[in-house]
């Protein structure tokens, strides 16, 4: 069995970046940051065993395909996720509220592109939402939902924002690392964040790196809207700002004009075809020596391969291209591209962070 460990103890980050704030961390901090980073373990298998097509993916498959037990089973998941999330001290529904009874819906206008063509496997229901990633519902209870992962993620963090500071803060130290060590000449001067949703992946990428120009493409103008109406409201850093609409398989932005490309937690919501467009689309759009960054779920993870198949077999019937990500060869996907210099990290017990460069 092998045991990850990421980052290498003289790399684990000292600093906690929050609200654009960096507070030096204490030595208590410290020492959990590197025992955190020390427990990050692999499991047997290649990939957890209920990916694929399972006799209890079909049952459920089934079951779900009957449409009042599905609605029941939606409403019972929605109100697990809802209350869990609080109980972690998560302000899922003020934070909601306050989102939906805001001027938010005055960014649509700027934000949306009325002419795009969404791709067919975007306009399923998803995530329990009937019109999936397309709604104001969607995009209000979107950051909430974004700062459970890491605590499910690091479940012995004492608060979220600890959690969360882990989980965003390996991860970004992974693309530094990575950086310097194969584009060390190369300034960052652009980053694009595909699949930026509400921005919390953009404002983590702003804090990280403060001279960078930051562009946040999504395909849901609600979370565009969104994520333009939380920029507005927080203080002005150095960095500056832009959110696309559009679909990132097929960006329309010129080749060679990023220095670095993330996509974060976007894939397992993809299928794989999508999924080899965006890392195709991400090659041209880097400059030579510029960095690729994926976080996601990764099937090497002890955890998710311990997890209840029960359990995730409900799951995927929230989240149609699970398996499909599960199923699929992502290094192969990225060096079949052209991307080389190609490393897979566990950056917390639940996530793979794959770096790549763009050869010179
Ligand atoms: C889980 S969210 C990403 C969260 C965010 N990157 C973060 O780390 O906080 C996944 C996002 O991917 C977006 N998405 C899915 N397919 C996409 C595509 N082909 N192009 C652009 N965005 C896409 C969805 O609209 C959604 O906002």
């Amino acid at each position: 069995m092998a045991l990850c460990v990421f980052p290498p103890t003289k790399y684990v980050n000292h600093y906690y970046h929050f609200n654009s704030k960096r507070t030096k961390l204490s030595k208590q901090q410290r020492v959990m940051n590197v025992r955190m980073a020390a427990s990050f373990e692999e499991g047997n298998l290649e990939r957890p065993n209920w990916a694929g097509e399972t006799n209890l993916s079909r049952l459920v498959g089934a079951l779900i395909g009957f449409k009042p037990l599905y609605s029941l089973l939606k409403l019972g998941a929605r109100q697990v996720l809802i209350s869990t999330a609080e109980k972690n001290n998560v302000r899922w529904r003020d934070m909601t509220k306050e989102i939906l009874e805001s001027d938010v819906y005055d960014e649509m206008g700027s934000v949306q592109n009325t002419s795009i063509v969404y791709p067919d496997y975007y306009l399923n229901p998803f995530h329990a939402y009937d019109e999936g990633n397309l709604s104001w519902l969607a995009a209000a209870e979107a950051e909430a939902a974004t700062m459970s992962i890491s605590k499910r993620a690091i479940p012995d963090a004492s608060t979220v924002d600890e959690a969360n500071e882990i989980v965003r803060g390996n991860w970004l130290n992974a693309i530094e690392l990575h950086h310097q060590q194969y584009s060390g000449n190369l300034k960052i001067r652009d980053i694009l964040d595909i699949g930026c949703s509400v921005g919390v992946s953009t404002r983590y990428l702003a804090d990280k790196f403060p001279s960078a120009n930051l562009t946040g493409l999504d395909l849901s103008p609600y979370f565009l809207a969104v994520a333009k109406y939380k920029e507005k409201k927080s203080p002005k850093g150095t960095n500056s700002f832009q959110w696309i609409h559009a679909n990132g398989e097929n960006t329309g932005l010129d080749s060679q004009s990023f220095d670095i490309v993330s996509i974060a937690y976007v894939l397992h919501e993809c299928p794989a075809r999508a999924t080899i467009n965006l890392v195709k689309e991400s090659f041209r759009l880097l400059r030579p020596g510029g960095t690729f960054v994926i976080t996601d779920n990764s099937p090497k993870s002890k955890k998710l391969q311990e997890l209840s198949p029960v359990l995730f077999t409900l799951m995927k019937s929230t989240e149609p291209f699970l398996d499909e990500y599960y199923l699929l060869d992502l290094e192969k996907a990225v060096k079949d591209a052209g991307f080389v210099n190609i490393q897979t990290v566990l950056t917390d017990p639940r996530h793979r962070t794959l770096t790549a460069t763009v050869p010179y």
